[in-house]
């Protein structure tokens, strides 16, 4: 199989390391390759060699929207997402999927053994990853999201968008301490906090509750201050590295149909981030 990854840039992506241990350990004859693709020249690249003759591969950013009108047919979780990060090609037809709302709630659950059913969620930021989390959080049945966001607009149009699967609000800044409070589950899915950025914090200290279970979507670094605070308050915690993980594996399903080694690529994304971080 050939399968590879396009976006720009691509250089920092240790994907190619999860997947190439991923090959090994399934025994499979597969090539898995990093392309850089600029944004004015993704629809001539993608229909020109190596991407052509690629039998699937991944799309990152500035890709995820863009890519959408360049496929032959969106599955229904990268339609109801609005965003494509997983193309499966069959019968040289190009098929856009989103793996990312999969891969968190995955992790999410396997990791802290919660089931999102009857959860209380506020959701931090409003941008591409939110709106995967919160979509499979909706479709999955959550009982309540709020999204807090720096602007409130996009925190509207992505509640409006939640509303057809569950109770969706957008959350105003004033009153994020109190919705914080009643909430079961806090999401961070905004870039605040990561690397070199490491000191900084998406929401004041004193809004992190002992009750809450608190998930960075953040990876690098693996534990951000968001994290540490909410560990010293108590608080259960869920890491960012367990969806970027889980995300590939479900890719890497799609395309063979068979079943991933998650350690074994969870293992192989860890030593290539210490090697890169070093
Ligand atoms: P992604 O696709 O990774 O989610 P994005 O679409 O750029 O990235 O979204 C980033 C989110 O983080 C946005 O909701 C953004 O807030 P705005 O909608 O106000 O732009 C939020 N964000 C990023 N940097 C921020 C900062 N310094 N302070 C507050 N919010 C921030």
């Amino acid at each position: 199989m050939r399968l590879g990854l396009i976006g720009d840039p691509v250089g920092h992506s240790r994907s190619p390391q999860m997947m190439h241990a991923a090959f090994a350990h399934m025994g499979l004859t597969a090539s898995y390759e990093a392309i850089a693709v600029s944004k004015e020249s993704l629809s001539q690249d993608i229909r020109q060699d190596p991407i052509v003759g690629w039998d699937g591969f991944n799309v990152t950013i500035p890709h995820k929207v863009g890519v959408m009108g360049l496929l032959d047919d969106l599955d229904e979780s990268a339609r109801t997402i609005g965003a494509v990060n997983t193309v499966v090609v069959r019968d040289r037809t190009r098929i856009g999927y989103n793996t990312d709302g999969v891969g968190y709630l995955r992790s999410l659950e396997q990791e802290t053994g919660i089931t999102v059913n009857g959860q209380s969620v506020v959701i931090l930021g409003a941008g591409g990853a939110a709106r995967a989390v919160a979509t499979i959080l909706a479709k999955e049945g959550i009982a309540q999201i709020q999204i807090l966001n720096r602007t409130y607009s996009k925190a509207e149009e992505l509640a409006s968008h939640l509303g057809r699967w569950t109770t969706a609000n957008a959350c105003s800044l004033e009153d994020g301490k109190e919705t914080i409070c009643q909430a079961s589950l806090l999401i961070n899915t905004t870039s605040i906090g990561m690397y070199p950025n490491v000191d900084r914090l998406p929401i004041p200290e004193e809004w992190i509750f002992p009750h809450l279970l608190v998930s960075d979507l953040i990876y690098n670094p693996k534990e951000t201050l968001f994290i540490q605070k909410a560990r010293q308050k108590g608080c259960p915690v869920h890491y960012g590295l367990g969806m970027l993980v889980h995300q590939a594996a479900h890719a890497l399903e799609l395309w063979t149909g068979q079943k991933a080694p998650v350690e074994v690529m969870w293992s192989a994304l860890e030593k290539a981030l210490i090697v890169q971080n070093t």
